[in-house]
């Protein structure tokens, strides 16, 4: 009998709940297990999302579980946590959740699980790295939801400007998924052609690009303001990332992965390329970053592990 995919979804907030719906509706799992502390919680949402399952394109069961139900998961996808409040920076949330995640990953691998863990929780690089250490699992298996949101906003908004469709338009952000994150755009292209030859061309100029930059980076904080939360983008790009791991698609997402001197660093979880399939990480890409991007991605990472060395 095939064994049937079960993902684990840990904190059933606006994110865990928005990636649950997006997961239902793209039918991408055959059970999708709820945990969260507030078991009430867990429990109304899995009655929710049952109420549509008629209307989804193919049958997921749902239901409210527990730390238990994780032995047998393929894939935990981590959302619990203190979200980010107006004024905050994700970086401020680290030694908050750092506590929680420690408690959280401990229950999780008591229950056997050696599956893969996905992670969104904020900071997410420095909460994939404690994942990653608490677990003992191996670093292919322990992956962050990283940059692969702030990829999909700059394409979308680059879509915008030049009127193509976003899914011929590659760009990556790459770095810590906050506020010192980066385009590279010497490897971005739009239509088969690179941002380099229409800035050559006077189709796009440099303020534009980086107006459209850091509108990217400031997406979060921009919505926070508005509506209190973001949950609907990080909830479809990890349905984007699951599929990717359930459907074996060796597909390349910038997420964030366990450098091991690729991009001269090592020893920290960051938002970089990287071919993801079954088996969790295949593989780290590494792109040849010019001069600048180089240096503003050290930066990240000197920033990443200076504020994750004393919650370790
Ligand atoms: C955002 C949150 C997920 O960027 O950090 O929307």
């Amino acid at each position: 009998m095939k064994k049937v995919n079960r993902i684990a979804v840990v904190g059933t907030g606006a994110v865990g709940t928005s990636y649950c719906y997006a997961m239902i509706n793209q039918g991408v799992a055959e059970e999708l297990v709820l945990i969260d502390i507030n078991e009430a919680k867990a429990e109304g949402e899995a009655m929710d999302l049952n109420h549509g399952l008629p209307f989804a394109p193919t049958s997921t069961r749902v239901w409210k579980g527990d730390y238990s139900d994780c032995g047998t998961a393929d894939l935990v996808v981590i959302t619990a946590g203190s979200p980010q409040k107006p004024g905050e920076t994700r970086l401020d949330l680290v030694a908050k959740n750092a506590k929680i995640f420690k408690g959280m990953i401990k229950s999780i691998m008591d229950s056997g699980f050696n599956g893969i863990f996905l992670v969104a929780s904020n900071p997410v690089d420095i909460l994939t790295y404690v994942t990653w250490k608490e677990s003992g699992l191996p670093k292919e298996h322990v992956i962050g939801s990283g940059t692969v949101l702030d990829s999909a906003r700059l394409r979308n908004s680059l879509s915008a400007q030049f009127g193509i469709d976003p899914r011929n338009v590659h760009a990556a952000i790459i770095g810590e998924h906050g506020d010192t994150e980066l385009p590279v755009w010497s490897h971005t292209n739009i239509g088969y052609d690179t941002i380099e030859s229409y800035l050559q061309k006077g189709i796009i100029d440099e303020k534009t690009l980086d107006d459209i930059f850091v509108n990217t980076r400031d997406a979060a904080y921009h919505i926070i303001e508005r509506k209190g939360a973001t949950f609907y983008g990080i909830g479809m790009s990890l349905t984007r990332i699951t599929r990717a791991i359930l459907n074996n698609e060796n597909s390349v997402l910038t997420v964030s992965a366990f450098l091991e001197g690729q991009y001269g660093n090592s020893d920290v979880y960051v938002g970089v390329p990287a071919i993801i399939n079954r088996q969790g990480i295949r593989e780290v890409v590494e792109i040849k970053l010019n001069e600048k991007e180089q240096e503003q991605f050290n930066h990240s990472v000197k920033v990443l592990k200076e504020t994750m060395a004393p919650v370790l």
